[in-house]
């Protein structure tokens, strides 16, 4: 099985697929990579886009009746990408937020320039009610990229890490590239997934990814990613990423006082 727990696949809702030929393209490109099961987060509350719960599961049952109609094969399920916002946690009571795949997690979007100051908070406040967020995309955050520990406190507080494959893969420059791969090496991400838009402007790279991952970090650690994603979809616990890489790079270099210190005794 390969999920994919991040998509913009429901047509005309959001900046993903346009029309049911946007969609019908990403779900025969999902097929065609071996990806067995998306879960449709539209964008929501982001100041453009209000998709509610109800809403996206109307929209995710037309789509599977297409794709059904089509004879392709791809399961499809109801998410969100959730924009934090303050009264998250009202809407929340309201059942206007739906969590992924029906699970216990539910995808959080930060700002692009920030981590929102009360972030450990809402996570916390998540947590107690028994959900945990799954903090998209951190490597495309400026305050992550610049304090990779922000993301470990929030990891820490309970949320768990998505990382993009695009951003592995250099779709969004080398800066992102490079601080990509780190997070993953120091053990931050939980899950890879594509955030597919649009066939011509961001498709998924889900295998892609997965084969670098297991080139850079090894073949453990992609089965640990492929787990979890399929663990998002059961409503299991998400798995711990150990990485044990000896081509550790980038900022890993840290580590290596004590094994220095060790050897000269
Ligand atoms: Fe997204």
């Amino acid at each position: 099985m390969m999920i994919d727990i991040h998509t913009h696949i429901l047509p005309g809702i959001d900046d993903g697929a346009g029309n049911l030929e946007d969609s019908l393209a990403l779900a025969r490109a999902a097929v065609a990579e071996g990806i067995t099961g998306l879960i449709a987060t539209p964008h929501h509350a982001d100041g453009r886009y209000m998709n509610n719960a109800s809403f996206v599961s109307e929209q995710v049952e037309r789509l599977k009746e297409e794709l059904a109609a089509r004879q392709i094969p791809l399961e499809l399920f109801v998410g969100q990408e959730i924009r934090v916002h303050s009264d998250m946690l009202d809407v929340w009571s309201a059942k206007e937020l739906a969590t992924l795949a029906g699970s216990k997690y539910i995808l959080l979007e930060m700002p692009s320039a920030s981590v929102p100051s009360r972030m450990l908070e809402y996570i916390h406040e998540f947590v107690i009610m028994g959900i945990n967020p799954i903090i998209a995309h951190p490597e495309r955050n400026a305050e992550v990229v610049k304090y990779p520990d922000k993301l470990n406190e929030m990891i820490e507080a309970g949320a768990y890490g998505q990382m993009t494959t695009h951003s592995l893969l250099g779709g969004f420059g080398k800066q992102i590239e490079r601080r990509a791969w780190q997070l993953c090496r120091e053990g931050l991400i939980h899950v890879i997934s594509s955030d597919a838009h649009h066939m011509e402007r961001r498709g998924f790279r889900l295998r892609e990814a997965y084969d670098r991952v297991s080139k850079e970090l090894g073949v453990e650690i992609v089965k640990t990613y492929l787990d979890n994603s399929e663990s998002v979809i059961s409503n299991r616990d998400l798995i711990e990423p150990s990485v044990k890489s000896n081509k550790s790079r980038g900022n890993s270099w840290f580590k290596l006082p004590n094994f220095f210190h060790n050897i000269d005794r």
